[in-house]
């Protein structure tokens, strides 16, 4: 089926120069990139964005970690893309993510892991509509 999901280069990958190969796995994976914008995100930005997570331990970790630097956001298009960007990111823990996947290449543990990618069709609309204004998001015939 033919999806949209939500990607962010988080600050660790953006850090160490790694945006243009993450944006290529992408592309050579056959995901459309159909919006792209680079932020740094405030605190209010990133913790409404993570607001699932309130309640747990590693909360304030992760919104100071997600605005300790600019982030590369984008919307991805293609088939099965959700499922697609999760395989290609890897487990959530970099040290347990394998080499090829790009939390394995690029992240270094459980938190700093390069990658953010929505996990099912509802949050992706969400996380979708959280970044991106309709008219920032090419058509499905600019695509
Ligand atoms: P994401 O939402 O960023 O795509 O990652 P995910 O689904 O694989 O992981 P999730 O459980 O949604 O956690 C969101 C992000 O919180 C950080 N985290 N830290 N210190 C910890 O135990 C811990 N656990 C998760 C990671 O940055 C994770 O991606
Ligand atoms: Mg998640």
């Amino acid at each position: 089926m033919l999806e949209r999901t939500l990607s962010i280069v988080k600050p660790d990958a953006v850090r160490r120069g790694a945006t243009g190969e993450i944006l290529q796995r992408f592309e050579s994976a056959g995901l459309s990139i159909i919006a792209l914008k680079k932020l740094r995100m405030s605190e209010e930005l990133a913790r409404g964005f993570y607001a699932v997570h309130r309640e747990r331990p590693f909360y304030g970790d992760l919104v100071k970690f997600m605005c300790s630097g600019p982030v590369v956001v984008s919307v991805l298009q293609g088939a099965e893309a959700i499922a697609k960007n999760r395989a290609l990111m890897g487990p959530t823990d970099s040290t347990q993510a394998p080499p090829g996947t790009i939390r394995g290449d690029f992240g270094t543990d459980i938190e700093q892991n390069a990658v953010h990618g929505s996990d099912g069709p509802e949050t992706a609309r969400a996380e979708i509509a959280y970044f991106f204004n309709a008219s920032e998001i090419l058509a499905p015939c600019e695509a």
